[in-house]
Formats: C-alpha cells, structure tokens, sequence
C-alpha cells in the first residue's frame, strides 16, 4: 500500500509540476482506447493500474488547474486543498452525522460558519456542502417550494405537486441554465417561469420587475456567466419578500465578491434573500466537486431533506449533514474548503477574489489598448472581447486554444460572438495575464 501511494503522490506532483509549461488542451493525439477495452478477465497488479492512469490517461486531461486557464469558470486548486481531499480519499467518512464522523461534520460546520461570516448572511442560515450550484439549485429550490405551499395549506413533501395551489417563479432573462434545470427537476417546470427582460449587462431590470403574489419564488443572480454582472438585489429583494415571495440568488462564483469589502457594494442586499446557492470549486480553488446549499430558515431544508430509519442514527444534532443534503452517503465534500479557509484567513479569501478582478481587468486593459472591444464592464473576473466580428473571433479562439499557451472559450453576449475570459484561479498574477496578452495578440495579428 505504501508504494502505492508514495507513486500515485509522486505521479501527481510531477503532474502539478508539469501544468504551467505543457499544452492546456488535451493532447489531440492521445491514445485513450487502453483505458477501455474488455472487463479483464481477471485482477491487473495496481501499480499497473496507476501507470495505465497516468501514462494513458495524462494526456488526455485538459490543463483545468493552469493559471492560464480562462475557460468557463473554472478554479484551480490550491495545494493544501488537494492535500485535503487526499486525506479525505484516505479516511473514507461517509459524512452524515457528527455521532458517526465527528472530526468531518465538524470541519465541515466550521467552514459553513466561516463562510455565512465572509458572506454576511443572516445568523439563522445554515446549509449542507453539495456536488455544486446545480444541486444546491435543487435542494434550495425544492424547499422553497414546500415551503410557500405549506404557507397555503399544502404539503408539497408530503402529498406531491399533484392538486397544488400553481407556484409562481420570476426569473431573469440571462438566467443560468442550471437554475432552469432545477426548476424542471423540482417539479416547478423549466417552461413556466415569468422571465423579467435584463439590462445590456444581463442584469435583471427592476423597473420591469412584475407584480408577484403568493405562493412564488423569485430567482435572482449574483454574477452572470458572461459578463460577471449582479442583478440589482438591494432593489428587487425587499419588493419581492414584500409581496410574500421566496427569494433564491444563483452566486456559482459571484456570492464570493461579498467578501471583499472592495466588491461587497455587488452583492448589496444578497443577505435578504431566503436560499442561495454557491461552488467551492470554482472561486475558492478546491478540487471538483464542492457546491454549498444555503438557507436562511434551516428546517426548511431540514422537513424536506430528513429521514428517519431504525438502523440510523438517533437524535441527530443541528449540524448534521444528514439532515440537510439530498444524499444519505456522503463525501466529506466540505472538508477542502475548510482547509483553503482555515489556510487563507479572511485576508487572504479577499486578496485571492480580488486579484482575479484585478487580472481580469489588466487582460481588457490590454486588449483595449490593441484596439478591441470589450463587450461587458468588468466588475468581477469576466472579460468578453470583440475581435471584429464573428468569423475573425471564432478564428482567434481556435486558434489560441490549439496553441495552447492559454485557454478561453467562445460564446455569444447579446447577438455578438466574444471571446469569454474567465479569471478564476488563484495562480492567476500579472506575468500570467502578459503572456497571455501576447499570445493572443498574436494570433489576432497585432
Ligand atoms: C451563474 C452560474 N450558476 C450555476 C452554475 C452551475 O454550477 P455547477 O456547474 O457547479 O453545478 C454555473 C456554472 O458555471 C454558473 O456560472
């Protein structure tokens, strides 16, 4: 076993290693056809299997963890916190219950507390660590359904959607698709939603904000996937809680600028809202897969998510994964966040979102200066950049990512093709972001 691991611990240092200088594309000519084949027939010697891995598998990975890598919103991961979830494999604590995994439920319920601190949300909240936004999406979701209908006399838990009083949901019109995705698999529907028109950032247009009655849910978003923009909360939130709607806020990355005493102005007024739903794997530089389920009223989540068997445990405590996550077994999920928290501090928590914002601007700055436009203004770490059209922005894109000095990706804001820029990993300084300034000017021909 030692050998084993001191290998696949060697391999994966070497691997770490080798990022910043190699390709960020898969090969495109790695051979992946030995990871398949037929199921042996019998055992293969795990070294073996390790070697297969690596030497098959490594080139077939894409450099996600480079500090040149502005794809989607993708975070690396900080050392210490790949050093967690090594340890994490390696204890194997299905984290449900404090009287089952006291040192994983407890590190787990300190970084909730830590991250409720660096976010400003209410004293009451609580929240469970999920695979990601889109899950925590489901769960908050699914609670505030049962919870505006139970406030009309009707148990969504208990008795299904089936004859329920119709459910209101207002969402922005540059709403994420995964929050769409939700409300399908809640049973709220991904069709019938009240989509309020956004501003040229994507911002939801509080002037245009509907009248909403009980029961509803209004869906609004800290940082959209394009520009980085924030749906004005401070203005929506109250409005809506007023006229006896659920609030929910999608902040995959942006819930993090509350943080930052510089940013926190974005998120104004997100601690009024009743669920918000968030990733550790992005912004905070854990390894995949980290999301957080939050909730201002906990037995909300706790009526829907809880469940009672003779075999399990007894007299479950309030912070108990058990009784909020949407899985009975577990990964001890949260734990690498607690790690990189535990690591940074505040201070440093601040002083990582806000360097991306800083690199994210020092790339539009130069972009800019070499004549092109920039399509969103870059409040947080997104940058989108015109090339001249789509033709010549699709062939910059390309052609940067098969160079493979960095990565970004292509999208289309508002009718025009852009070059998506995503600043969201903590390795990210300004030597990164000159080298890939050049680069990109270079095959843009400047
Ligand atoms: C704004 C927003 N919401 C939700 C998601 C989905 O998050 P996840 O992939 O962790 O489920 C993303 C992912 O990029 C996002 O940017």
């Amino acid at each position: 076993m030692e050998e084993l691991l001191s290998e696949a611990a060697r391999r994966a240092i070497a691997y770490r290693r080798r990022v910043p200088d190699e390709p960020i594309r898969p090969d495109p000519s790695a051979d992946l056809s030995e990871l398949g084949g037929d199921f042996p027939d019998g055992p293969t010697d795990p070294m073996k299997v390790l070697e297969l891995m690596d030497e098959v598998g490594t080139p077939g990975t894409m450099g996600f963890s480079s500090s040149r890598f502005y794809g989607w919103v993708i975070g690396g991961v900080q050392p210490v916190a790949l050093a967690a979830d090594w340890l994490v494999s390696a204890w194997d604590q299905p984290t449900y219950a404090a009287e089952a995994s006291p040192a994983t439920v407890a590190m787990e319920a300190a970084a909730i507390q830590w991250v409720k601190e660096a976010a400003h949300l209410p004293e009451t909240c609580w929240g469970v660590f999920v695979t990601g936004t889109t899950v925590a999406h489901i769960a908050t979701l699914a609670a505030a359904r049962s919870a505006v209908l139970a406030a009309e006399g009707w148990d969504a838990t208990g008795q299904g959607l089936f004859g329920a009083p119709p459910v209101s949901v207002v969402v922005g019109a540059e709403v994420h698709p995964s929050l769409v995705k939700a409300l399908g698999v809640v049973g709220l529907g991904r069709h019938r939603v009240v989509e309020v028109p956004a501003d040229a950032q994507g911002r939801m247009r509080a002037d245009a904000f509907p009248d909403v009655s009980p029961p509803a849910i209004v869906c609004l978003q800290a940082g959209n996937v394009n520009t980085g923009s924030f749906d004005p909360m401070a203005e929506i939130i109250p409005r809506a809680k007023e006229a006896g709607a659920w609030v929910h806020v999608d902040g995959a990355f942006g819930f993090w600028a509350a943080a930052s005493p510089r940013l926190a102005h974005l998120t104004e007024g997100m601690e009024l809202a009743d669920s918000w739903a968030t990733d550790a794997h992005k912004y905070l530089n854990v390894p995949y897969d980290a999301g957080l389920a939050l909730i201002r009223n906990p037995s909300d989540l706790e009526r829907l998510m809880s469940i009672e068997a003779a075999y399990l445990v007894e007299g479950h405590i309030g912070q108990d994964p058990g009784l909020y996550a949407p899985e009975m077994s577990r990964r001890a999920r949260g734990v690498p966040t607690w790690a990189v928290l535990k690591a940074m501090g505040r201070s440093g928590l601040v002083d990582m979102i806000e360097r991306t914002v800083d690199m994210a601007q020092r790339f539009a700055d130069g972009m800019r200066e070499a004549g092109f436009s920039i399509l969103n203004d870059v409040v947080l770490n997104q940058v989108l950049v015109d090339f001249g059209g789509p033709v010549e922005t699709q062939r910059v894109v390309r052609e940067v990512q098969a160079e493979g000095i960095l990565f970004a990706g292509p999208t289309v804001w508002q009718g025009k093709t852009a070059m998506r820029v995503s600043v969201s990993n903590f390795g990210t300084t300004e030597k990164e972001i000159d080298e890939s300034i050049d680069a990109v000017l270079r095959v843009a021909g400047r």
